[in-house]
């Protein structure tokens, strides 16, 4: 068993769920995140926290693992802030990359299912190459991401390194941010339902996601960065079952018992319209196989915002 993990990132919504569970399993975890999207301290005490940007991060450690999670994912955020967003999926790559390779670790990547774009094959696979607009306002997001995964494929090769990458389709559950008014539709749906407020929705609501929970993602991951043989990998980590944006804001209404109205605005740029994941591949190399329905997820998740979080 790997001994030390570093996790970029590690204090967001996906980050500290994994630090959580490699703390459990009796791991050293070293987390680096700059807070930026996520003031709070989601971590356990037994994590060692440093607050420090991907890109700036230095050290001498000897870690067994390095996963790189840290960007700004959320879409309102990474448009306010695209030089952020692109350095932390480029130059915090880089960085990330030279430590793995300094001490010899597993390197696991979280790219994504926007490497894809308004994709035109559904489900899709990892064989997709994407339909992504280079230059537009999402671009800085897409494009770090692509441009990560190209580097990280490069250091594979010439380095011979033990890398692995991962494309999250959405994820969600307890601790996800919920913030602005586009992007991240499940946390801001329950939490405008929660308030009897208006539920936004970017355009006429037939555009499609797809949602895994939290648990199923963790179970995933974990198999995915423990597992040996699986170097140079890259596999999509989703749900495969659609939803329309209108028919999600109608669940979330009927489990809330909330009083919301949906409303429509113009859609925005580049919003891609379906969005599901081919997971053949997930299942074939780590036994992919999500357990959590969308009902039961969206419980979850309602009670932990009534939580007060
Ligand atoms: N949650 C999803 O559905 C989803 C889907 C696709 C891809 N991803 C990817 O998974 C990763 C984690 O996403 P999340 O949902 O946990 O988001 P999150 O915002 O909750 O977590 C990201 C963390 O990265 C930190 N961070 C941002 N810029 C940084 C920098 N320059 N240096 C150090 N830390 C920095 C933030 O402070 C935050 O704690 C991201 O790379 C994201 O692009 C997530």
């Amino acid at each position: 068993m790997n001994r030390s993990i570093l996790i970029f990132g590690g204090n967001g919504f996906l980050g500290s769920h994994l630090a959580e569970k490699a703390i459990k399993n009796g791991m050293d975890v070293t987390v680096v995140d700059d807070l930026s999207t996520m003031e709070k301290i989601n971590v356990p005490e037994k994590v060692h926290l440093i607050k420090e940007k991907i890109e700036d991060f230095l050290s001498n450690e000897k870690y067994d693992i390095v996963v790189h999670l840290a960007a700004r994912p959320s879409p309102e955020d990474y448009i306010d802030h695209p030089i952020d967003t692109i350095s932390s999926n480029s130059f915090g790559t880089r960085n990330a990359l030279e430590i793995a390779r300094k001490n010899s670790s597993v390197f696991m990547y979280t790219s994504s299912s926007e490497v894809y774009g308004d994709a035109q094959i559904i489900p899709t696979p990892e064989s997709y190459y994407g339909y992504v607009n280079p230059n537009g306002i999402r671009s800085c997001y897409d494009e770090g991401k692509r441009f990560s995964e190209a580097l990280i494929m490069a250091y594979h090769r010439q380095y011979k390194m033990d890398t692995r990458i991962q494309r999250p389709f959405n994820v969600y559950g307890p601790r996800i941010r919920e913030d602005g008014q586009y992007g991240r539709v499940i946390p801001r749906f329950i939490k405008w339902a929660l308030n009897d407020e208006d539920i936004i929705i970017f355009g006429n609501g037939k555009q499609t996601r797809s949602f895994l929970y939290i648990e199923d993602w963790l179970e995933a991951t974990w198999n995915f960065i423990t597992k040996e043989g699986l170097e140079g990998s890259i596999i999509n980590i989703g749900a495969s079952q659609e939803i329309t944006v209108e028919n999600l804001a109608r669940k979330v209404i009927e489990l809330t018992g909330s009083k919301s109205k949906i409303i429509h605005k113009d859609p925005r740029p580049d919003d891609p319209f379906r969005r599901s994941a081919d997971t053949s591949m997930a299942r074939k190399l780590i036994g992919f196989n999500p357990k959590v329905g969308l009902e039961d997820g969206l419980l979850k998740t309602i009670k932990w915002f009534e939580g007060g979080n």
